[in-house]
C-alpha cells in the first residue's frame, strides 16, 4: 500500500509554506519513485467561514485514512463567532488525538551560515545537532484531578495533577534510545526525579529499560534544571535528549533560539505502529501561523521543508532522501539564500517562493 500523505495548510502562513514544502516532497517522490499518494484537503479559518466547517467531513475522513499529515499552522486566536463545539471538533489537539501521537520529535540543528544571527555565541552554538524526544500523551496536562475550586476557608485553588505510568514511560523511553542508537549512541533522560514522584518513577524505568535492551546506548540522567542550564551552556554536548511532556515543551522552546528563527524549525509527532507496522504521523513547523506577515509571501519556509525530510525519514523510510532535504537546506544557506527573519539588517532577503527555489536548485 503506497504511503498516504495527507496535506493540510490551514491558516495565515501555513499555506505559504507548505506549498514550498509540497514541492520539495514531490520531488522527492519522482526522484526515489516513492510509492506515496499525496491529497490536499482544506483546513481552517477560511475553510470555516466558507464552508461552516473548520475540518469539513472530507477532511475528516482523510484523516482517518492517513498514514502521515503535513500540516502548516493553524490560528487558533482568529475564531470570533466560531461555535465552542465547532473548535472543539476541529481543533489541532483532537487532531492529534485522533492521531494517536505519542511521542513529540524536535531536533535542532544550528547552521554555521547563521552564527550572525544567532543571539548566542557562535562558538558555543556552530555544530549544534540535538533531538528533543518530548512524550505528548500524559504528564500534567492530562492528569485528574484538576479544576479551580474554593478550599474550606472559601479561597480559590488550581489543581494539576502530575501522572506517569510505566507503560507511557516505556514506550517513548524505548523510541529514544532507538533513535539515540541510530544517531551517535547518547541519550539524556530528563526529569525532576529529586521532588516528582512521577520523575522518580520515569528513572527506574528508563534505567530497567536500558539495562534490558539497550546497553549500547550511553545513558545519562540529569534534573530539568540543569538541562536548561546545560542547553545555555554546552548544547553540543546533547545528541537525544528524553523528556517528559511538561519540561518536553518548555525545554524545546528555549532550545528553539538556538537555531536563529522559529522559521528554521520542523517537528515530527508519532503514534506507536498500527496492526499493519507503520506509525501515524504529524509533521510541521514549530511556528504558528504568523499573522503579522500572513499574504505577503515573505514567510522562511525552511521548517516546513525540513518537516518534509522527517516524513520522508520517519514514514517513508528513505534515510537517504531525508538526508539529501537537509544538506539542500545547509547548502542554500551556505550559499546566502536569507529569508527576511533570518537575514542581517540592510542584506537583501528573498521571498517564501525563492526561498523555495533555492533549496529545490539543490535537489
Ligand atoms: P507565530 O509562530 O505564528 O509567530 C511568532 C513570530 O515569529 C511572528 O513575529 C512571526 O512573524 C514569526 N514567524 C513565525 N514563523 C515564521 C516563518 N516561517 N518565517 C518568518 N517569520 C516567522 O506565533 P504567534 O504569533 O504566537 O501565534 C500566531 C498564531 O499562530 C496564533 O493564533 C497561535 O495560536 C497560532 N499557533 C499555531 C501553532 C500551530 O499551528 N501548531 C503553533 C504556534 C502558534
Ligand atoms: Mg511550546
Amino acid at each position: 500500500r503506497p504511503l498516504h500523505v495527507l496535506v493540510l495548510g490551514g491558516d495565515g502562513i501555513g499555506p505559504e509554506v507548505t506549498a514550498q514544502a509540497l514541492r520539495v516532497l514531490r520531488h522527492m517522490q519522482a526522484k526515489y519513485a516513492l510509492p506515496m499518494q499525496i491529497e490536499e484537503q482544506p483546513y481552517g479559518n477560511a475553510t470555516w467561514r466558507a464552508t461552516g466547517s473548520l475540518m469539513p467531513a472530507a477532511t475528516h475522513a482523510a484523516v482517518d485514512r492517513t498514514d502521515a499529515v503535513l500540516f502548516g499552522a493553524v490560528d487558533s486566536l482568529d475564531r470570533a463567532g466560531m461555535p465552542a463545539e465547532e473548535r472543539a471538533r476541529g481543533s489541532l489537539l483532537s487532531l492529534r488525538r485522533r492521531l494517536g501521537l505519542f511521542a513529540n520529535l524536535r531536533p535542532v540543528r544550528t547552521e554555521r551560515a547563521l552564527d550572525e544571527v544567532s543571539p548566542f555565541k557562535p562558538r558555543t552554538l556552530a555544530g549544534v545537532d540535538l533531538v528533543f524526544v518530548r512524550e505528548l500523551s500524559g504528564g500534567v496536562y492530562y492528569g485528574e484531578p484538576r479544576g479551580i475550586e474554593r478550599d474550606a476557608d472559601g479561597r480559590r485553588r488550581g489543581i494539576n495533577t502530575h501522572i506517569y505510568d510505566e507503560d507511557q514511560i516505556i514506550r517513548a523511553a524505548r523510541f529514544a534510545f532507538a533513535l539515540a542508537r541510530g544517531r551517535r549512541g547518547v541519550l539524556t533522560s530528563v526529569d525532576k526525579a529529586n521532588v516528582m514522584e512521577a520523575g522518580a518513577l520515569w528513572r527506574q524505568v528508563v534505567t530497567a529499560l536500558h539495562h534490558d535492551e539497550f546497553r549500547d546506548v550511553k545513558l545519562d540522567h540529569m534534573l530539568a534544571d540543569t538541562c536548561g542550564l546545560m542547553l545555555n551552556r554546552d548544547p553540543k554536548r546533547f545528541d537525544v535528549i528524553l523528556t517528559d511532556n511538561l519540561f518536553g515543551d518548555v525545554l524545546s522552546d528555549a532550545a528553539a533560539g538556538m537555531a536563529g528563527s522559529l522559521g528554521m524549525l520542523p517537528s515530527g509527532s508519532l503514534s506507536v505502529p498500527k496492526p499493519d507496522g507503520r506509525r501515524r504521523a504529524l509533521y510541521e513547523p514549530v511556528h504558528g501561523s504568523a499573522p503579522d506577515i500572513a499574504g505577503k509571501g515573505v514567510a522562511n519556509p525552511l521548517a516546513a521543508i525540513l518537516s518534509v525530510a522527517l516524513l520522508l525519514r520517519w514514514s517513508a523510510g528513505v534515510e537517504a532522501a531525508a538526508r539529501e532535504v537537509e544538506a539542500a537546506v545547509t547548502a542554500a544557506l551556505d550559499a546566502g539564500a536569507r529569508s527576511a527573519d533570518i537575514a542581517l539588517a540592510g542584506e537583501p532577503a528573498l521571498g517564501t517562493e525563492a526561498m523555495g527555489d533555492a533549496v529545490l536548485a539543490r535537489l
